[in-house]
């Protein structure tokens, strides 16, 4: 059994067979926040881009629980500068961990540090298959990557702006020929509203895909 928790914004923790992925751990300042960044646990933390509402705890977290840091070169080499455990990997980079493998892929962003790059990420665990989408605009390769991934859960930003917005999002999710998808990165600010009932009818009247809304702090099995 795998388990999904939303934070809020865009932090999800996936837990399956023990081992504890965390992704883009903002949560102090977060205002969707359930849980205090000394509180969280994690082996393995994921992040997609230095933006502090990606970025947030990942320090701390690191530093207290000594969970491995995967993310791309420049980001990664920040947190091994601090004195952290860190993978650095790049964009159509694939790497095998003890939990599965990981892909690295683009993400249209700003990376939030000097040289860098946003990105999202693929990773297999057991043959379950996640897309984390980061932060992005709607890009065509999202259809390659349903290709060569059957993705299962596909965790993507609906709030606009900043990011696709509900519609692109729903567009991303036939692309990937995605079985589930859970919104994310929506009504943090105003800035970023959105309403994820819309963003559900949208997905069921225009994809294969079943969508699955998570208030922060709750949870689905897999
Ligand atoms: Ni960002
Ligand atoms: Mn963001």
């Amino acid at each position: 059994m795998a388990r999904l928790t939303f934070y809020g914004h865009a932090c999800f923790l996936f837990e399956k067979n023990g081992i504890k992925l965390l992704f883009d751990p903002f949560l102090s300042g977060n205002p969707q926040a359930t849980v205090a960044a000394d509180e969280v646990e994690a082996d393995y933390i994921f992040v997609s881009h230095a933006h502090a509402d990606h970025l947030g705890d990942t320090y701390e977290i690191a530093a207290r629980t000594d969970a491995k840091i995967i993310s791309t070169a420049e980001i990664a080499h920040e947190c091994q500068n601090r004195g952290l455990n860190a993978h650095a990997m790049h964009i159509g980079g694939k790497f095998k961990f003890e939990f599965g493998y990981v892909r690295v892929t683009p993400a249209f962003h700003g990376s939030g540090i000097s040289g860098g790059h946003a990105c999202g990420f693929i990773v297999n665990l057991d043959g379950f298959t996640i897309y984390f989408a980061g932060d992005t605009g709607l890009f065509g390769d999202m259809k390659l990557f349903g290709e060569i991934e059957k993705i299962d859960l596909f965790l993507v930003p609906i709030g606009g702006n900043f990011t696709m917005d509900l519609d692109d999002a729903v567009y991303a999710t036939k692309l990937t020929g995605t079985g589930t998808v859970v919104p994310c990165h929506y009504n943090t600010w105003p800035v970023v509203a959105a309403d994820p009932d819309e963003f559900c009818t949208k997905v069921s009247d225009n994809t294969a895909g079943r969508c699955l809304v998570l208030a922060p702090g709750e949870s689905a099995d897999f």
